[in-house]
């Protein structure tokens, strides 16, 4: 589904991603890891065209490297960035409105398929999206981004910040997701992010420094030296 070939990114002389290849495959999750300033959310961004970058981004056979952002996002890739960034002063139901104004005609349908996947949403879609907890608000930021009804759906670092309960709460939906759509999820969080990955890649310093089967990497040394406390 998704095929990315020696990815480049450099703000001025700094190197960020330097030269990675990845592969999706449909309906599976696959997790990019790494610690802070690895180079996670700068690979993000390129896929999207976001930030200036060299290397082949393939999306179902089409390349779409040069492609701008807004057309990339239409193809059917949605990006949820790090930070949850709701719209504060509007409600649940308005950010959800706001996030299919690409997709009007389906408006109804996608908003109620919202509530059923997001329980703890529907009993709030009158409330301004500001005075929702942490993990809700990650939970908006998700049912938005899927309000355009996106075949891939990437998403950045979406435990930051949240307890470890509302984690578990957050990543069994995106479990539930896979069945419909395939994901790209960007991660700090090994352990909880491996726990429901198919694939892993582990990026250090803009470079990919193993890729495996994400069972296989809950039980690699390494990675558990490194990201998984041991
Ligand atoms: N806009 C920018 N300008 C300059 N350097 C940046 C910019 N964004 C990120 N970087 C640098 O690129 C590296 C990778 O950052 P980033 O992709 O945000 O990593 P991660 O998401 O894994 O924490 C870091 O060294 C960071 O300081
Ligand atoms: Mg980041």
């Amino acid at each position: 589904m998704l095929d990315i070939k020696n990815l480049q990114v450099y703000y001025g002389v700094i190197a960020a991603v330097r030269g990675i290849d990845m592969h999706v495959d449909p309906n599976t999750i696959v997790t990019l890891i790494g610690s802070n300033g690895a180079g996670k959310t700068s690979t993000l961004n390129a896929i999207v065209n976001a930030v200036k970058k060299s290397g082949q981004v393939i999306f179902d056979g089409k390349d779409i490297s040069k492609e701008p952002t807004h057309r990339i996002v239409r193809e059917g890739i949605a990006l949820v960035p790090e930070g949850r960034r709701v719209f504060i002063n509007l409600t649940v139901e308005e950010n959800l409105r706001m996030g299919a104004f690409n997709n009007d005609a389906n408006y109804e349908r996608l908003r109620d398929e919202m509530y059923t996947l997001f329980p703890r949403l529907a009993g709030k879609r009158e409330q301004k999206a500001g005075t929702l907890s942490g993990g809700e608000q990650q939970m908006l930021a998700i049912a938005r981004a899927l309000m355009s009804e996106p075949r891939l759906l990437m998403l950045d670092e979406p435990s930051l910040g949240l307890a470890p309960k509302i984690v578990g709460e957050v990543f069994e939906i995106i479990t539930e997701l896979k069945k419909r759509i395939t994901i790209l999820l960007i991660e700090q969080n090994a352990f909880a992010a491996l726990k429901i990955a198919d694939f892993g890649y582990v990026l250090e310093n803009g470079t990919i420094s193993l890729a495996d089967k994400a069972s296989n990497l809950l039980g690699n040394d390494e990675v558990r030296k490194k990201y998984l406390g041991g």
